[in-house]
């Protein structure tokens, strides 16, 4: 079974072709980062115009990578949400067209079930029931796998995603965009201790997240610090930022493994290729003796190896694919 995945719901134009469940043949991202950089965050019509300039090579790029001819593919996965519409629509009418062309069925695929999917890829496989936490740009949510395609959202942001925090922390501390991997640099050349931050919701039972207060909380810090004639060093406010972060996403997740009796914890989204992240939930998981999962650094960011694993999922699922038009605001 060879299946062309396609992603462009954000600022990465993707292409990828897997055999079978598991065999990545080929992977190819254009990022747009760099044009998207210098306005300090995604521009949706730069990245609309980009998304149609790139795509149909980066397809073309993908199938030559894996030696695949077209007319030998099974199945087209594309991303239809959520996402930006202007940039859903690049993938979606490439998807349609080819699928329309070589008579081969096109699924629409769920970019939060393609994250949960980066994770059952490579890799000795989780065992399911599990509880996965998926951090991206836009989201931050506790999911509980119940079986393969069966999903129980147990808690979301009540505001700003975590990768959105780490994005706006950055900016105010003259990191630079993306703020995530600027974030973990600044902290890796910390001179000083890590400035303490309160740690948000984590005194509330409820397994949800709060990220636009720890935001507010540096930017105070920072404001306090100025009016009293010092200047913190960035690397040590972004490192006690990192630390409140990470302590509540490992927490929560934690005690949604608990209330849930599951075994198996994973991570997944663009925040899982942080290693402070990925280092604290290892170490917990077994204290606890849990069995912890994130993707291969590579299959965190999007990609569309993960949106063909889980187009390939739900036709095996025979599930019906949502329509191929863009849905900006689907959720799990
Ligand atoms: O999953 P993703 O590539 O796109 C969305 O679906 O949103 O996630 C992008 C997010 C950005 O906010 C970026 O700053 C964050 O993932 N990110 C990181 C790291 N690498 C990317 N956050 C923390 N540490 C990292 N190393
Ligand atoms: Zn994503």
């Amino acid at each position: 079974m060879l299946t062309l995945g396609i992603e462009t719901s954000c600022d990465e134009t993707a292409a990828a072709v897997l055999r079978g469940e598991g065999e990545i043949l080929s992977s190819v991202i254009s990022s747009q980062v760099r044009e998207h950089a210098k306005f300090g965050g995604i521009v949706p019509e730069i990245a609309a115009r980009r998304h149609a300039e790139v795509i149909n090579h980066i397809i073309a790029a993908a199938l030559d990578e894996a030696g695949v001819r077209l007319d030998r593919l099974d199945l087209i996965a594309v991303t239809v949400g959520p996402g930006l519409s202007v940039s859903l629509v690049s993938g979606i009418a490439c998807a349609r067209a080819l699928g329309e062309a070589l008579g081969v069925p096109v699924m629409g695929v769920n970019h939060l079930e393609a994250h949960l999917m980066s994770n059952f890829l490579t890799g000795p496989l989780p065992e399911l029931p599990a509880v996965c936490l998926l951090v991206s740009g836009g989201h931050t949510e506790i999911i509980h796998i119940r079986a393969p395609g069966d999903y129980e959202m147990l808690g979301c942001t009540r505001d700003d995603a975590a990768g959105e925090a780490f994005d706006k922390v950055a900016r105010v501390l003259g990191l630079g965009y993306p703020g995530g991997p600027a974030i973990q640099q600044a902290v890796e050349a910390a001179p000083g201790p890590p400035v303490p931050f309160p740690r948000p919701m984590l005194q509330n039972p409820s397994l949800e997240f709060s990220f636009s207060g720890l935001k507010t909380a540096v930017i105070q810090h920072l404001k306090t610090e100025e009016s009293a004639g010092r200047t913190p060093h960035p690397g040590n406010v972004a490192a006690g930022f990192q630390d409140a972060a990470v302590d509540v996403l490992v927490k929560k997740t934690l005690r949604a493994a608990a209330r849930t009796k599951v075994k198996t914890v994973l991570l997944c989204g663009g925040v899982s290729a942080n290693s402070a992240l990925r280092a604290a939930f290892a170490r917990q998981c077994q204290k606890k003796r849990l069995d912890f999962h994130s993707p291969p650094l590579e299959l965190c960011t999007d990609n569309a190896a993960m949106v063909a694993r889980a187009g390939l999922l739900n036709h095996s699922l025979t599930k019906l694919s949502p329509t191929l038009s863009p849905i900006p605001n689907m959720n799990i």
